[in-house]
């Protein structure tokens, strides 16, 4: 492990305290604990296996995994299916159309239901309306879009027609809007006038505007909801209301079959270079294992269960874990609009009661939030309704995991804490429900079918109380299959650093039982309230600034939202004569404005130097001791001994 990194964790994973699987999971738990077994006899015929019982396919693949090319897997050839279908038709031609598919609650208490026959309807009425505006089989559609209903449809209907979507999170600004835009080189742009934050209009649509302002982009077309109601500005031939287009479409549409490595989506996530990466999903693969563990992790029982996962559907949770998983699965959903505190604190607390959810699935920085808030708000509402709770995004830590379990839980509910990332598609370690015995902090061990090891430097296989950096050893059915348009980006990022295996860009550790524990990122990307940030974006942020020289950036341990964004800065020539507190949040707001408000650092400083080794390379490692508040480790390297005295100081004023 990298001496640069702190491991947080570290010292907590010893952890004593166990919780045995509840006995109310026992009806699943025999055939879930054979999953492991079946899948270490012979992964692929596993794997083959959930593909065939949890996906309705056109045509049966004949090739579970083709691996001749690696690292470019293709799953399940000769297989053809269609997403959309498997998501919607097939469970209203079961005869589960009267089934909820979405309740749906807006941040102002607006609510609508959707049962799967209606969201059926309203998918194929929006393929119609997309195919109609010249989108076919294989382009790319942007979606920018708010946690509203049409955001679920916009998705589906995309992957009807075979069009893959591109979501870019609607906290994400227009320059940010833009270059994704060009890279997937959309055709069509979905959104909305905007949507609701903390009780007050919050817009969308001037954003789009301003990305395509010079008229010079890809896009021909822009659908926009009508979500808020505030005036928005109007490009004539290119902008048209949902309801004008999809509102009027056709409800009639048969969805056509397509390759299992059909394009699915297109999702950016930041790497450790300034350029954000479009990572590339595929169908079949895909879907079958966002629909196995969801089903498994959860212990989803379609007929009874009512599941809310929080996580937005800009980020790859939302994709999994709201759209595809659950939908493929034929369950019952919440889906709320807005932020946790609005018009109270026990919002969340409200819905679930009001819906009564057995199923929870959020992240990390919003348990320790509501923690903050106090046990005595989940205290006022009826959470007996909830049976499994789930945590992703970054390590959990156990006060918040216990916290988690006590508080929300009941103690009586299983915490599963799920790892995975963008790349992974689905979840890759986690705990069963039913099987496992868990642990407060772990995410313990890899799924059925998954090979995940922790090893050393040189790609050896760590022992149980070592820590090294995980890694997958094999394929598995939902990776990414490709960096859009940048395949040797691809090898190089994920496949070059231990040759043959893949590596995530995590730590991790075996503790004495061979429980994987996670300790964070090794390289420079950082991770704030579960949002991936790459400290090399908020660099080039802050240096395309004409007052910036040059621009160091750390994430810092925080307690809520696990790291914070913590910038030193050299201003330029003149500029360092300005006042430093304005300048500070010029830059703060700078950043803002480039990438969006998750990016704004917590903190500028303004300094007269960066620490340097001799060969020019910046130790953040330092810059991280003095934002973490710690006593400045080695800086013997340093070209200048006294820089760091003098950060330390200011940091600390
Ligand atoms: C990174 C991936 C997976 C969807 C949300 C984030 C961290 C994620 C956990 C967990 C410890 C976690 C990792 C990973 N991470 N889940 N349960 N325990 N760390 O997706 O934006 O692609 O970020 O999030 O560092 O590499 P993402």
């Amino acid at each position: 492990m990298s001496s640069d990194e702190s491991t947080p964790l570290d010292n907590l994973s010893h952890e004593e305290r166990s919780f045995a699987p509840d006995p109310a999971f026992a009806r699943d738990a025999v055939a879930q604990a054979t999953l492991y077994a079946e899948a270490d006899q012979d992964r692929l015929a596993f794997w083959a296996r959930q593909a065939r019982e949890l996906l309705t396919w056109e045509t049966d693949f004949t090739d579970t995994l083709d691996w001749s090319n690696p690292p470019f897997a293709r799953w399940f050839g000769g297989g053809k299916l269609n997403a959309a279908y498997n998501a919607l038709d097939r469970h209203v031609e079961a005869g589960n159309g009267d089934r909820v598919a979405i309740h749906f609650e807006g941040e102002p208490g607006d609510t609508r239901a959707y049962t799967y026959a209606q969201l059926t309807e309203e998918v194929k009425k929006a393929a119609n309306a997309f195919a109609a505006l010249g989108v076919t089989a294989g382009d790319r559609v942007a979606v920018y879009l708010p946690m509203i209903p049409e955001a679920v449809i916009t998705m589906l209907a995309c992957a009807r027609i075979g069009a893959a979507h591109s979501v870019v999170f609607g906290g994400f600004s227009a320059d940010a809007l833009r270059s994704r835009i060009d890279d997937a080189e959309a055709k069509l742009v979905v959104t909305a006038d905007g949507t609701w934050r903390r009780g007050k209009p919050s817009p969308l649509k001037p954003a789009v505007d301003a990305a395509l302002a010079d008229g010079q982009s890809t896009v021909e077309n822009v659908v926009v909801v009508q979500r808020n109601g505030e005036p928005v500005e109007w490009t004539e031939g290119r902008d048209a209301w949902w309801s004008d287009t999809v509102g009027t479409a056709s409800a009639e549409h048969t969805a056509e079959a397509f390759d299992a490595e059909q394009p699915l989506y297109i999702l950016y996530t930041s790497g450790t270079t300034g350029k954000p990466k479009g990572i590339l999903h595929t169908t079949g693969g895909y879907l079958t294992q966002t629909a196995f563990t969801h089903r498994n992790v959860f212990d989803l029982r379609p007929e009874t269960d009512v599941y809310w996962c929080t996580a937005d559907i800009g980020w790859v949770t939302g994709h999994s874990y709201v759209v595809y998983g659950p939908l493929v699965n034929g369950a019952t959903q919440v889906i709320y609009e807005g932020t946790p505190d609005t018009p109270h604190q026990g919002r969340w607390w409200e819905l679930v009661q009001k819906y009564g959810v057995t199923i929870l699935y959020t992240a990390p920085t919003a348990i320790r939030t509501m923690m903050k808030w106090g046990d005595d708000i989940p205290g006022q509402y009826d959470l007996s309704s909830l049976r499994v709770l789930g945590s992703v995004g970054e390590p959990i830590n156990p006060e918040a995991w216990m916290w988690y379990r006590r508080v929300i839980g009941a103690d009586r509910c299983p915490v599963v804490d799920t790892w995975w990332q963008t790349e992974t598609g689905a979840i890759m370690i986690s705990p069963l429900p039913g099987v496992t015995a868990t642990k407060p902090g772990s995410a313990q061990v890899p799924l059925p079918g998954i090979t995940a090891d922790v090893v050393d430097d040189t790609g050896a296989s760590l022992g149980d109380g070592e820590a090294g950096y995980l890694v997958l050893r094999e394929p598995w059915p939902s990776m990414l299959r490709n960096i859009w348009g940048d395949p040797d980006r691809f090898v190089q990022t994920y496949w070059s650093r231990f040759p043959g295996m893949y590596f995530a860009g995590d730590g991790a550790k075996k503790d004495d039982d061979g429980d994987v524990w996670l300790l964070g990122r090794v390289d420079d990307v950082m991770n704030v309230s579960g949002h991936r940030l790459s400290t090399a974006e908020i660099e080039s942020s802050l240096v395309g600034h004409p007052a910036v020289a040059e621009a160091a950036v750390v994430g810092a341990a925080d307690e809520t939202t696990g790291q914070a964004v913590i910038a030193f800065v050299i201003l330029r020539g003149s500029a360092a004569e300005e006042d430093h507190d304005a300048m500070s949040e010029t830059l703060r707001q700078h950043v803002g404005k480039d990438i969006g408000a998750i990016a704004k650092p917590r903190k500028v400083l303004i300094v007269p130097e960066l620490p340097k080794t001799r060969s020019g390379k910046i130790m953040r490692r330092l810059l991280k001791d003095v934002a973490e508040g710690r006593e400045v480790g080695d800086a013997t390297t340093l070209a200048d001994s006294t820089v760091m005295n003098q950060i330390a100081a200011d940091f600390a004023k």
